[in-house]
């Protein structure tokens, strides 16, 4: 049999790694996160001195880096030409700058057609995959049975996000997410968008191992 596809949507801070990743353990399943993929790309152009601002740059561009990830929960990798960049791509100039990268249509295309490989053999050789980001309900595999788009309020997101970067600079932390959510909801590719078919769930007052136990719930459901 096929293994399973569960896809996580949500905004910044919404907790979407955590629970894909405790997911993913919890019923040795693989795990992507096709965020890492897309800031992956952004720092192998800033890596290069392409202005990420720069559409038609990045778009010409976007062909020539090799990006792989390793899909093990447990310790996922994320390799441009064979550089480890699992730290590189966690840095600020990363951050404020992958969105632009992300709204172009040819990064998206490139970068999607990789996210279904993965899935693809992830089905075939394990039990399958949970896969994290912003279009995956939507677009990279619309055919999950399982859907989720996780939301959590702007404060609880901030809260998170500020821990996990060790800021106490919680009101800078959230205008960056907002400034985010509003450029990835807003662009004409593949914008973040909540649809019927997901399943939400309100992660504000639950605790992450609560979440990972409804989407292990639904999972089990689902097979
Ligand atoms: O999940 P994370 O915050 O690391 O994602 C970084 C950025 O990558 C997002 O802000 C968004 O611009 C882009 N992204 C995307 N599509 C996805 C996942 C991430 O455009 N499926």
């Amino acid at each position: 049999a096929e293994g399973i596809v569960i896809a996580i949507d949500g905004p910044s801070g919404s907790g979407k790694s955590s629970t894909a990743k405790g997911v993913a353990r919890a019923r040795e399943l693989r795990y992507l996160d096709t965020g890492a993929m897309y800031r992956a790309m952004t720092w192998w152009m800033l890596h290069q001195g392409i202005d990420a601002n720069d559409a038609a740059a990045v778009a010409e561009a976007s062909s020539r880096p090799v990006i792989t990830m390793g899909t093990d929960p447990a310790a996922p990798t994320v390799d441009v030409d064979g550089t480890d960049v699992a730290a590189a791509i966690r840095t600020q100039e990363v951050t404020t700058n992958v969105s632009a990268v992300s709204a172009v249509p040819e990064v998206r295309e490139r970068l999607v057609a990789l996210q279904r490989e993965t899935i693809a053999r992830a089905r075939r050789e394990a039990s399958g995959i949970v896969v994290e980001g912003r279009d995956i309900t939507t677009v990279v595999a619309p055919d999950a049975p399982v859907k989720i788009f996780l939301t959590a309020s702007a404060e609880a997101r901030a809260d998170r996000r500020s821990k996990e970067v060790e800021t106490d600079d919680v009101a800078a932390t959230q205008a960056d997410l907002a400034r985010r959510d509003q450029l990835d909801s807003s662009r004409a590719a593949s914008p973040l968008t909540q649809t019927e078919d997901a399943l939400e769930l309100e992660t504000s007052n639950l605790t992450l191992d609560e979440v990972i136990a409804i989407v292990v719930k639904l999972a089990d459901e689902a097979v």
